[in-house]
């Protein structure tokens, strides 16, 4: 029986740290940090052929393994002479280590990949805008679906009435929903904000479909920052009776708050700072991240020269 050999010194899982051999191998560990990925450069080495005697004739050392995903990836480059040499250490190695999941990659396959594991739907302009992914989307997928356990069992037994107030809230609830095991009804509500309006008053554009009088109300929020919309909300939505009045906030931004409006449900804590994707925009845009991120300070100015009033 064949095992790998770790190596030496603990591999290296940071830029700083990791000497790679080639630049595309630097390029690649940049990108799974922007999206959150852990990494470990060439932690090991699986030994392909033994002599009679137990020296080792020939070896491969995988350049990472990305131990969330439990792969192993090599990279490689156009030149034929070598990807021929890879694909062969590739296939002996799979034979004798059948349980290993490992995959050579060209440079143009890098996003493709990490498409598959839910960084898709970023385009190529929106990334340069990114400063920070703050949350990544498989860390938003396990806390959304804990807040959908939650609520279903504070609510058993009852048929809740999730509102949600738009755009923002898109994403979140598109999710949330699927995992609140209820008989439930969804609603939505739209409201404006005035630039310039001192008192910060906001007024429902679009209005409920639905009579929520005697309802178990869940309201769902993007994002509570100085609280003042959500106030304006809990109070609107309070004289029209419901049975019961919930508030779940994907994101909440503690920091900015000015009225304390009490949160039921809270999926990230998030610092003083303009967040966007996963239906959050800036000024209509990025809302298609499929993370939480923040922006470079030169993404908010373009931006904002295209664009006169902020929306929600
Ligand atoms: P509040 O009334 O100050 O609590 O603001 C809440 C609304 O402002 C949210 O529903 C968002 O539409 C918007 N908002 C506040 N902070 C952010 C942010 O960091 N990114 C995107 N939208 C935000
Ligand atoms: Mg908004």
């Amino acid at each position: 029986m064949m095992r790998p050999l770790e190596a030496r010194e603990p591999a290296p899982t940071t830029i700083e740290d990791a000497r790679f051999a080639h630049e595309s191998e630097e390029e690649f560990a940049g990108i799974l940090d922007f999206y959150n990925v852990r990494w470990e450069y060439e932690p090991r080495t699986f030994p392909l052929q033994l002599e009679d005697d137990g020296r080792i004739v020939e070896a491969f050392s995988p350049d990472f393994y990305l131990p969330d995903l439990g792969l192993y990836v090599e990279l490689t480059t156009l030149k034929q002479g070598l990807v021929t040499e890879k694909n062969r250490k590739i296939r002996r190695l799979r034979e004798l280590y059948p349980d290993v999941q490992i995959k050579l990659l060209y440079k143009r396959d890098y996003l493709s990949l990490l498409a598959k594991y839910g960084v898709g739907g970023l385009n190529e302009v929106d990334a340069m805008a990114v400063r920070e992914v703050l949350i990544s989307a498989s860390e938003i997928e396990r806390r959304v679906s804990a807040l959908g356990a939650e609520i279903t069992r504070d609510l058993a037994g009852r048929e809740p009435l999730l509102i949600g107030v738009l755009k923002g809230v898109t994403c979140f609830m598109a999710d949330l929903m699927r995992h609140v095991a209820l008989p439930l009804s969804v609603d939505f509500m739209a409201i404006s904000s005035y630039e310039g309006d001192r008192s910060g008053a906001v007024r429902i554009v679009q209005d409920l479909t639905e009579n929520i009088r005697g309802r178990d109300v869940v309201i769902v929020e993007d994002i509570v920052d100085t609280g003042m919309t959500l106030n304006h909300l809990v109070r609107q939505m309070k004289l029209r009776e419901p049975a019961s009045l919930r508030v779940c906030t994907l994101l909440d931004k503690r920091a900015r708050r000015l009225i304390d409006v009490p949160l039921d449900y809270v999926g990230f804590e998030v610092p003083d700072e303009f967040v966007v994707g996963y239906g959050l925009d800036y000024q209509q845009r990025f809302r298609n991240l499929p993370f939480i991120a923040t922006l470079r300070s030169e993404a908010l100015q373009t931006v904002a020269a295209g664009a006169a009033t902020p929306e929600r």
